[in-house]
Order: structure tokens, then C-alpha cells, then sequence
């Protein structure tokens, strides 16, 4: 098996710690694995200097020195392969393109499920097709909000405050802002364009809603893991409160009613199906208790994968250990379909 790990987005370092946990949690009877790093200017790296970076060395950086890179179509030969990137050019469907050409088995979504999930906007029209709740939103393009500055503004204040702008394909709430006044806008839009030319305004879910969250497992006939719950003291989960430790705690099973919890794995299912995800999910929703409002969130096909990490520690829940879960998705990648 090859475990493809780091990637050129800004999970770069969080796709390295989970694929060091890969790599020490499988049977090494069963499985001859060979990792290999994509570093942060997309170089996929040889033999030495995957283990220079695998092994805590200096961190890569996109001007560091490489002994020796491949190409990425050079890669052949290998029964399976477990992209472990997250984030646009690793789990937006470019990498399983280029997997799906070289023949191999891999873990995780195809093509479309991949590239479905990871922009916010297509997840939301094709989630409305079956009758997923979410939020009120609107699409943003880059050159539509030069040309017209105004009507951003409009659109905005027609979804009230506080809301959302995000760039539509990203993770780890980089170029995330939460707006609570017109005069905010500005800033927020001209972050998130930087980082993408799709732009995301969320109406916000409630004042503060409960982060719930679920995992997916299977192709044509998944399974849902128990209900988890984030919870954490910050006005919305941005990228400090993630990975900073101790700033989120993780509460499985989430304290819901039955009704509550079985209602997001439906959901949860059904979204799955609908933006035709295999191997894994983890489906993330915002529940505003007061209301008993329950609103689809985000699709993660390649869900942070370290020991403890929520989508793991779902399965955990459920009685699958860690490595017996790796172990079911090597088998996923390779079923018939
Ligand atoms: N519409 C919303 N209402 C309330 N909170 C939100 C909303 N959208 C995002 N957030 C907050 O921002 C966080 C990150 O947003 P999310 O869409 O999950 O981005 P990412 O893909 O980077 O994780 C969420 O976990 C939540 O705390
Ligand atoms: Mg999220």
C-alpha cells in the first residue's frame, strides 16, 4: 500500500500526524506500506526525504532542498493507496483523478463525491436536492464581487448578521470570518478571495449553535457511528481553537435525545449517498437547542485521521479500534462496487 501524506494545503502538518499514526497502527503482517510526502510545493518527495519528514525532522517548506522528487504519474505499482490529504489538491478529487487513471485502488470518495464535498457551494445544491436542511447562503465569485461591490453587500444584509464568508474550498477554518456588521464585510471578503475565486455567505445558525458531529463508513451501503459533539469556549471553532490543545473538548456520545442523534445519522446517510462519498465521511451539523433547529454543515471525505481525532474515535465508540478501522477501509478501497 502506498499512504500518500502532507499535501500542498494548509493541512499540510495535520496530514503528516495522521499519517504517523497510520503508519503505526497497521498490522505489519498484513500490510507492506510505503509512505510517501507530498511536500507544501507539491513535490512528492523519495524514500529519504519522506522519512527526514515523517521521522519530525525540520519541517518542509516549499524552498527547502530535496534530494530526490517524482512525478506524480510515476507512481505505479501499488495494489492500494490511502491519499491521506486534506484539503483542495488532495481531497477535491484532483489526486483520486490522477489515481483513478493509474489504475490503482484507493481509499476514500472518487472523483466526483471528493470534488462535490469539498466546495461549501455544490455541497449545498446538491444537499437541497434531497431535502437536507441548512442554512440560508449565497454564492460569490470573485469577479462578480469586483465588478459589483454593492450587491455583496446587499446580499449580505439580506441573510442578517452575524453570518459567515468563507472561501468555498478550503479546511481548518483558514479564510473563515464571522460577520457580525456591515462595515465587517469588506475585510472578510477581501480574505476570503485571496484564498479562493468561489466565495461562501453563511447566515449564521443561531446565536451559538452545538457542533455535532458523525461518521460514515462503507460504499453503496454505509454505516453511521455515533453522534460526537465539539465543545469549546470561542465564538465559533476557528483555526486556533482547533489546533491548539485543550482549547475543544469531545464529548462521544454527544448528551442528545434518541430522536436528536438518530435523525443526524439519517442525515448524515442520506448526504452521503447523495454526493456519492465511499469508503468514509465525517458529516459535520450545527444544532440550535433552543429551536431544535438541526442543519447539515460540512462533508469531510478525508477527515483528520490521527488516534485522536474525532472520526476515529466515533468508530472507537462503536467497537472499532483504530487500526481495525484502517484495516476495513484498505477493504472498502478494494470491493467490487
Ligand atoms: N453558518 C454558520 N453558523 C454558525 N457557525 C458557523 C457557520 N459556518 C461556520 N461556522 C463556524 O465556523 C467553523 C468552521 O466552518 P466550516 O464550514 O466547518 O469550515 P471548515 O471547512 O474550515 O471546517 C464551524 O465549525 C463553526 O464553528
Ligand atoms: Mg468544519
Amino acid at each position: 500500500m502506498l499512504l500518500l501524506c502532507g499535501g500542498q494545503s494548509g493541512e499540510h502538518a495535520v496530514s503528516l500526524m495522521s499519517a504517523r499514526s497510520v503508519l503505526t497502527a497497521l498490522p505489519a503482517e498484513r500490510f507492506e506500506v510505503t509512505p510517501l510526502v507530498i511536500d507544501q510545493a507539491g513535490r512528492w518527495l523519495g524514500d529519504a526525504d519522506t522519512a527526514r519528514v515523517l521521522g519530525g525532522g525540520p519541517m518542509d517548506s516549499a524552498g527547502e532542498t530535496v534530494s530526490s522528487s517524482i512525478q506524480p504519474h510515476q507512481v505505479v505499482g501499488y495494489d492500494v493507496v490511502f491519499p491521506l490529504l486534506h484539503g483542495p489538491h488532495g481531497e477535491d478529487g484532483t489526486v483520486q483523478g490522477l489515481l483513478t487513471l493509474s489504475g490503482a485502488a484507493f481509499v476514500g470518495s472518487g472523483v466526483l463525491g471528493s470534488a462535490a464535498s469539498m466546495d461549501k457551494v455544490m455541497t449545498k445544491q446538491v444537499l437541497a436536492s434531497v431535502g437536507v436542511p441548512q442554512v440560508n447562503y449565497r454564492l460569490l465569485t470573485r469577479r462578480a464581487w469586483q465588478g459589483q461591490p454593492d450587491a455583496a453587500q446587499a446580499q449580505a444584509d439580506a441573510l442578517g448578521y452575524p453570518l459567515f464568508v468563507k472561501p468555498a474550498n478550503m479546511g481548518s477554518s483558514v479564510g473563515i470570518s464571522r460577520v457580525t456588521a456591515p462595515d465587517e464585510l469588506h475585510s472578510a471578503l477581501t480574505l476570503a478571495f485571496s484564498l479562493d475565486r468561489r466565495v461562501i455567505l453563511e447566515a449564521g445558525a443561531g446565536g451559538k449553535p452545538r457542533e455535532l458531529e458523525v461518521g460514515v463508513l462503507g460504499n453503496d451501503s454505509p454505516i453511521a457511528s455515533p453522534v460526537g459533539e465539539l465543545r469549546f469556549d470561542a465564538l465559533f471553532y476557528d483555526y486556533e481553537t482547533k489546533y491548539t490543545e485543550g482549547l475543544a473538548t469531545m464529548h462521544i456520545p454527544a448528551p442528545l435525545s434518541a430522536g436528536v442523534a438518530e435523525r443526524v445519522r439519517e442525515l448524515a446517510l442520506r448526504a452521503y449517498a447523495a454526493l456519492d462519498c465511499a469508503g468514509l465521511a465525517r458529516i459535520d451539523f450545527f444544532y440550535v437547542e433552543e429551536t431544535g433547529e438541526l442543519y447539515l454543515n460540512e462533508v469531510n471525505t478525508m477527515p483528520g485521521f490521527t488516534a485522536t481525532s474525532m472520526y476515529p474515535k466515533l468508530w472507537e465508540a462503536a467497537g472499532l479500534s483504530y487500526s481495525e478501522l484502517v484495516t476495513r477501509l484498505i477493504e472498502l478501497a478494494q470491493e467490487e462496487r
